[in-house]
C-alpha cells in the first residue's frame, strides 16, 4: 500500500513508518518539523533499508496543504499531525484549535477531492474526559467529551466528531479512530525514540532524563489517589505495539467510522514505573512527592477487547521492555536527535 503519514517525523510516526516499511509498504511523510526532525526518518531508512518520500508542509495552511498533496499518489492516510502539549494548549487555546482542526479539515477535503478513502486517526484516551469513579477499565462505549480538562483533549474529541460527520456525507470513507493510552518506550535498536523539546511533560521521558543525569529528580504529582500506592495509574503501551496497532487498523478498514482503544489493559502506578526504570537502567531515580497536577485523573486504563477482537491485534511487550528500550534510546542519544556537542 502507498500510505501517507501526516506528522510522520514525530515519535509515533517514525515508529509507524518503520513498521510499514518492514511490511513492504510505500511511505510518504508530510511534516512541518515544528516538533520533530528529519533525522528520525533517516534512521528509520537505515534500520529498514527502505526509503521514505518526505514532504515539508504545514497542513493547517490550506494553500500549502493543497500544493503539497496535489501531485502525490497515496491510497491511505494515517493522520498523526497535530499539537499535543496539554499545558501549552491551556495557555494557547486558539492556536491548538486552529492548528489541529484546520489541518484535519484540509486533509479531509483533499482526501475527498482525490477519492482517497482510507483514514486512520491518531486520537487519545483523553476523549473519555473524566469517567465515573466506578469505571475501572475504559471501553469504547464510554461517553466522549464529558469533563475533558484541556483544549488539546477537546481538539481530539472534536476531530472524532468531525470525521464521523464527514463520513455521513461521504459514505465511502473508511475511518478508524485510535484512542491511545500512554505510549512509551522506543524501537529496541535505541536508534529512534521520543525526543521532547525542553522539559518533558510526560512521565517516562522525564524519568529517563533523571536516570541519565540530565535532571536531578522526578516530581511525583500526588500520592493520595485511590490507587494501589496513592500515585496515578496509567495504561502504558510500548510504542512498537502502538505502531503495530496502526498497521492492524489499516488492514481492517471498511466503510464507516470505528473507534478502538490502543492499550494493554493493565495499569501501573508512577512508583511502579520508577521501580521498573530503576531495574532496566541500573540507576537510582530520586523522586519527591509534590502536589497533584491540575486536570490529572487518578487512573486511566484501557479495555482493549474490541481492538483485540476486530483488529486481531494485542500488545506483546511489557512495561519492563519499554523501560529497557527507552533506556537504550536515552543512553545512545542523550540529547535526542540533536548533534552531540
Ligand atoms: N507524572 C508525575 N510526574 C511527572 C509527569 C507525570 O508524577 O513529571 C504522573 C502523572 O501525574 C500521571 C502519570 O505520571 O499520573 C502519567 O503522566 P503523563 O504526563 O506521562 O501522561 P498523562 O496520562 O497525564 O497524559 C497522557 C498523554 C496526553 C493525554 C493524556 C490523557 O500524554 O496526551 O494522557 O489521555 F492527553
Amino acid at each position: 500500500m502507498r500510505v501517507l503519514l501526516t506528522g510522520g517525523a514525530g515519535y509515533i510516526g517514525s515508529h509507524v513508518a518503520l513498521v510499514l516499511l518492514e511490511r513492504g509498504d510505500d511511505v510518504i511523510v508530510v511534516d512541518d518539523f515544528s516538533n520533530s526532525s528529519p533525522e528520525g526518518l533517516r534512521r528509520v531508512e537505515k534500520l529498514t533499508g527502505g526509503s521514505i518520500e518526505l514532504v515539508e508542509a504545514d497542513l493547517a495552511d490550506r494553500a500549502a496543504a493543497e500544493a503539497a498533496l496535489a501531485d502525490l499518489d497515496f491510497e491511505a492516510v494515517i493522520h498523526l499531525a497535530g499539537l499535543k502539549a496539554v499545558g501549552e494548549s491551556v495557555a494557547q487555546p486558539s492556536r491548538y484549535f486552529r492548528t489541529n482542526l484546520n489541518s484535519t479539515l484540509n486533509l479531509l477535503d483533499i482526501m475527498r477531492a482525490k477519492d482517497v478513502r482510507k483514514l486512520v486517526f491518531s486520537s487519545s484516551a483523553t476523549v473519555y474526559g473524566t469517567p465515573d469513579a466506578d469505571v475501572d477499565r475504559l471501553d469504547e462505549s464510554q461517553p466522549i467529551g464529558i469533563g475533558i480538562t484541556n483544549p488539546y483533549g477537546r481538539t481530539k474529541a472534536f476531530i472524532e466528531q468531525i470525521i464521523a460527520d464527514v463520513q455521513q456525507a461521504w459514505p465511502e470513507l473508511e475511518a478508524v479512530l485510535l484512542r491511545y493510552f500512554n505510549p512509551v518506550g522506543a524501537h529496541p535498536s535505541g536508534e529512534i525514540g521520543e525526543d521532547p523539546a525542553g522539559i518533558p511533560n510526560n512521565l517516562m521521558p522525564f524519568v529517563a532524563q533523571v536516570a541519565v543525569g540530565r535532571r536531578e529528580k522526578l516530581s511525583v504529582f500526588g500520592d493520595q489517589y485511590p490507587t494501589v500506592d496513592g500515585t496515578g495509574v496509567r495504561d502504558y503501551i510500548h510504542v512498537m505495539d502502538l505502531a503495530e496497532g496502526h498497521v492492524a487498523a489499516l488492514t481492517h478498514l471498511s466503510p464507516g467510522v470505528e473507534a478502538y482503544n490502543l492499550g494493554s489493559g493493565e495499569g501501573h502506578s508512577v512508583l511502579e514505573v520508577v521501580r521498573a526504570y530503576e531495574a532496566a537502567s541500573g540507576r537510582e531515580i530520586p523522586f519527591e512527592v509534590v502536589a497533584p497536577r491540575a486536570g490529572d485523573l487518578a487512573a486511566s486504563v484501557a479495555d482493549p477487547a474490541k481492538a483485540n477482537a476486530d483488529l486481531d491485534w494485542r500488545t506483546t511487550r511489557t512495561l519492563g521492555d519499554a523501560c529497557r528500550d527507552s533506556w537504550a534510546w536515552q543512553t545512545k542519544n542523550p540529547n535526542g536527535f540533536a548533534p552531540v556537542g
